[in-house]
């Protein structure tokens, strides 16, 4: 049913859990995908020899908003055009109310770059493209369960930039639909990802498991078939809105 051929989607963050699963269903169902993340070896470059031509491999470092405007130009050059961007890229990096200000106003500015400056500087070079391209485009953007629930006591800016990426998704949808534009948030809750790594090793994965209604903790793939479902056009109505996959974790 989901048939991405002819379009080509550019991932961000795609070297990372949610990121390769991802690219790998866009491929799976037919599309080209411009494969980012910050560095260009290991992790991003082997995805890019795994998924061959239906792949380009792009690095830009989102936590220096301005490198969006050369990875989205990238991006366009491949295959002459983009139709879907998925903002997935993030960190998850403490600030503690303990920590000096200078700390504290780092790590704020950095998540904060990397988590929402960054994708909406994204948005914004897509908007450009899409409102003159033949069928628009689709933006898909990683929120998060913290979004709505907020989060651990020293990522109160990882919840912000979140909940910043709901407000510009509904911003988007409302303001860009009759020039072609849908835009759709994803808001996971626990992700057996990398990004996950330090709580699994402090907490063990059961008791994220026990914290779902399922009795389980989502897999990467979990959360990419909702990404691809929302890339693939099928979903048009639903513009503006947010899915969670939080295997009822978080109820709202
Ligand atoms: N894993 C979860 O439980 C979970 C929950 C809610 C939301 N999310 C969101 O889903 C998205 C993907 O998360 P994931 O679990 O796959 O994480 P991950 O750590 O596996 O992947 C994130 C990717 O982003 C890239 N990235 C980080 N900083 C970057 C920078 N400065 N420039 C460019 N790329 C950079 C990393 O290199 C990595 O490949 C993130 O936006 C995250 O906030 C994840």
């Amino acid at each position: 049913m989901i048939d991405l051929d002819g379009r080509v989607v550019l991932v961000t963050g795609a070297a990372g859990g949610i990121g390769a699963a991802t690219a790998r269903t866009v491929v799976r169902c037919g599309g080209d995908v411009v494969l980012h993340d910050v560095r260009p070896a290991r992790r991003l470059a082997a995805l890019a020899g795994e998924l061959g031509d239906r792949a380009h491999a792009v690095a830009a470092d989102l936590a220096e908003p301005h490198s969006v405007v050369e990875l989205w130009q990238a991006a366009l050059d491949w295959r002459g055009r983009v139709d879907v961007l998925v903002n997935n890229a993030g960190v998850y990096e403490p600030a503690a109310v303990d920590d000096d200000i200078e700390r504290w106003t780092a790590a704020w500015n950095r998540t904060l770059a990397i988590c929402l400056v960054s994708p909406a500087s994204l948005c914004r070079e897509a908007i450009r493209t899409f409102r003159g391209q033949a069928g628009g485009g689709i933006i898909v953007s990683l929120a998060s369960r913290a979004a709505w629930r907020g989060e651990d006591p020293d990522y109160w800016h990882y919840a912000a930039a979140k909940a910043g990426v709901v407000a510009m998704t509904k911003t988007i949808a409302r303001q860009y639909g009759r020039q072609g534009v849908t835009a759709y948030a994803v808001a996971p809750g626990f992700v057996d990802t990398p990004f996950n790594a330090p709580a699994v090793e402090r907490h063990g994965l059961e008791m994220f498991a026990q914290d779902t209604g399922l009795g389980e903790v989502a897999r990467p793939e979990d959360v990419a078939n909702v990404i691809v479902f929302l890339a693939s056009g099928l979903a048009r109505h639903a513009t503006g809105t947010t899915v969670d996959v939080n295997g009822a974790s978080y109820v709202r």
